[in-house]
């Protein structure tokens, strides 16, 4: 653990978000939720064909057109560590018609509104549409605080949001650029 914000309930690793020991792992996912690459291809392969069924099962009931951008959704987690996965879709930089920091806000609330639905208590999360999706990491680091800690300020289930990135590097991008307020 590199780092921890809100008296503890946010800390920052470096690690694979497959092998996280959470109630819940976030996908940075698209909106098929049928797989694809980076962290959404790790967790399929990891995870198995279960999650793969589940995901299939929540379009064909609920999304046939496709999970929009921001919504999340919830599975079981098949193989992993995680008990369940939590799946979102985010903004694709400069393709939401400047609606990216709404959008990518809406992946990290409604994924914490899920996980306390599901009565879970710990969640990590990937650094979602920093990879494929292009959006800057410095940007997305103020954006993705911001809402975490807006979030947490009015709950108090959730003991632990923990913040995964891939390289060190992008910690500390993130905390160069983070924006909560109240210290570790
Ligand atoms: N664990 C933690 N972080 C990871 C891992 C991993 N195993 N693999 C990649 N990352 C990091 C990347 O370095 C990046 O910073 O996760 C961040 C998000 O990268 P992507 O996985 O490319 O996700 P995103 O930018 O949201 O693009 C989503 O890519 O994989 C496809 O199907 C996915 O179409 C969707 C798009």
């Amino acid at each position: 653990m590199i780092e921890s914000f809100l008296r503890g309930r946010v800390t920052v690793t470096v690690g694979d978000i497959t092998q996280q020991r959470v109630d819940a792992i976030v996908n940075a996912a698209n909106s098929t939720l049928l797989g694809g690459g980076g962290v959404d291809g790790a967790i399929h392969r990891a995870g198995g064909s279960q999650i793969l069924e589940e995901c299939r099962e929540i379009r064909r009931s609920r999304f046939p057109e496709g999970l929009p951008t921001g919504e999340a959704v919830i599975t079981s987690g098949g193989n992993l560590p995680a008990p369940y996965v939590i799946h979102t879709v985010g903004p694709i930089r400069g393709a939401e018609g400047g609606r990216d920091v709404e959008l990518l806000a809406a992946c990290y609330w409604n994924s914490l509104a899920l996980a306390v639905q599901h009565n879970l208590s710990s969640v990590a999360f990937p650094s979602i549409s920093t990879g494929a999706y292009r959006y800057p990491r410095e940007e997305a680091a103020a954006v993705s605080s911001k809402a975490i800690e807006d979030f947490l300020t009015a709950d108090n289930t959730l003991k632990q949001v923990r913040l995964v990135f891939y390289q060190m590097g992008d910690a500390r991008l993130f905390s160069e650029n983070h924006k909560f307020r109240n210290g570790a």
